[in-house]
């Protein structure tokens, strides 16, 4: 048993204060940073969502995540557990949500991180085929999805069953930097594409007359929590595994940065790219399928670079999905955990299980995939997003504000108290907002689905 090192009647812990950093930015960085965000950048007037997005970053997205940190690394505890220990037996049972969050989302994100796997293998074996929409549609649905999506789900869970030090943040230390290097060297290839520039002056000027689209402000505040893995306790459950010597307000700023730095250099790469083959329509035409077809079709066009370049783009999207994966799988273990005193291998692979399971329905249905998205990546999050601020600002603000201090310098302690402020006056009204907006719109969407 390591118990030197555990906080705590054993629980587990990360080894190195880097391992957590690398850990919380890589439940972060993913699909949604090089697949969410340049796609909803390109339709929501370029630079304009950019901004959008970096004001609710700062606004709310850094409150909410130091908040999940406070409250996680306070309480000793998944979602549920930890709320409770912080807030009663009815603040217990909000953590649910967090549970659901992670479950249902992770159920459909996995299926988008088989299409990319598959891709990848298109590069490694092949070449990308030369018609983009009829292999998305190959691959975006049927038995070849299903399999790549159980697939996934077992590699992510069986990092998972490794446990924090020997799975998650092992893992992260090794593949974190890998992701890094091969953003940064797909944006410089970008560069030098013919047309470049064309791309870079719609992602880097705004376009002022969005700015009063109340669409856009909602893409972009519900992009902001996505982005930062917020509202569903990942952040929180693995600050649970820390000590207290460890600067929260410091460690958050760096995740929120290096999310939004990955996010941006995406960016680079896509907006040159669909710019210099003039795929501006077909990017902004469907929604989730987008990029799948537009960039494969890109790749297709420019040979064997095409493969080259097209391989490391797709590796580096399942490799950001599975680092987000695992925090979406380990709110669910470490809950699981928490509340049944199963050991981790058993929570791991029962909950692993019936993601896999669930995940078939949006595996065989790109239309219930969207569906999912809408109410769980967006409303769910919202949701939980509004409980934790709530739960810090009011709540348990004495104890979140007493947290974030221990271990900060005087420096970074001179911020607790705005982000508390944020927490109670700022953050509640913008999300209820944004909730309340979504509610209507996934209704809407819901209703259009069942009637066909
Ligand atoms: N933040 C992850 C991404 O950008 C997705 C995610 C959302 C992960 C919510 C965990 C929880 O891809």
């Amino acid at each position: 048993m390591e118990r030197v090192s555990a906080p705590s009647g054993g629980r587990e812990s990360f080894g190195t204060r880097a391992g957590f950093i690398l850990a919380a930015a890589g439940s972060a960085i993913g699909l949604g940073n090089m697949w969410r965000f340049p796609y909803l950048a390109s339709e929501g007037g370029g630079a304009t969502f950019v901004l959008m997005y970096i004001v609710f970053t700062m606004l709310v997205g850094i409150p909410l995540l130091l908040a999940e940190f406070a409250i996680g690394r306070r309480g000793q505890g998944a979602p549920v557990a930890s709320m409770r220990a912080l807030g009663g037996r009815r603040w217990g049972r909000v953590g649910l949500l967090f549970v659901a969050a992670g479950l249902f989302i992770l159920s459909y994100y996995s299926v988008i991180a088989g299409w990319t796997l598959r891709y990848a293998l298109d590069a490694l074996l092949g070449d990308f085929a030369p018609s983009a929409a009829d292999r998305f549609g190959e691959i975006s649905s049927g038995t070849g999805a299903v399999a790549f999506h159980v697939g996934f789900m077992a590699i992510t869970t069986l990092v998972v069953v490794g446990g924090v030090k020997a799975g998650i943040e092992r893992t992260s230390l090794l593949l974190m930097p890998a992701l890094f290097v091969i953003v940064v060297g797909l944006a410089i290839w970008a560069a030098t594409l013919p047309g470049a520039h064309a791309g870079y002056l719609v992602y880097l000027s705004p376009d002022l007359d969005e700015i009063t689209n109340p669409a856009i402000w909602r893409a972009a505040a519900s992009q902001a929590l996505f982005s930062l893995s917020l509202g569903m306790g990942g952040m929180l459950t693995f600050a649970s595994y820390l000590r207290r010597d460890q600067n929260l307000p410091e460690s958050g700023t760096v995740v929120a940065f290096s999310d939004f730095g990955v996010a941006f250099t995406a960016g680079l790469m896509v907006f040159p790219l669909i710019h210099s083959l003039g795929l501006q329509a077909a990017v902004g035409e469907s929604t989730v399928g987008a990029l799948f077809i537009a960039l494969p079709g890109a790749f297709a066009s420019m040979g064997s670079v095409g493969r080259v370049v097209g391989l490391f783009f797709f590796v580096v999207l399942a490799v950001g999905a599975l680092t987000s994966a695992i925090s979406l799988l380990e709110v669910v273990t470490a809950s699981l955990m928490d509340e049944f005193r199963l050991p981790r291998r058993a929570a791991a692979t029962g909950a692993g299980v019936v993601i896999a399971v669930l995940g078939v329905f949006p595996a065989l249905d790109i239309g219930v995939l969207g569906l999912m998205d809408k109410i769980a990546g967006e409303l769910l999050l919202l949701a939980g997003a509004l409980a934790i601020a709530i739960f810090a600002g009011w709540r348990a603000s004495v104890a979140v504000q007493d947290e974030l201090r221990a271990g900060a310098s005087r420096r970074w302690q001179a911020c607790v108290r705005p982000i508390v402020l944020a927490l109670r006056w700022l953050v509640p009204p913008i999300v209820a907002v944004a909730l309340f907006s979504s509610m209507r719109e996934t209704l809407a969407a819901v209703g259009a689905f069942l009637a066909g």
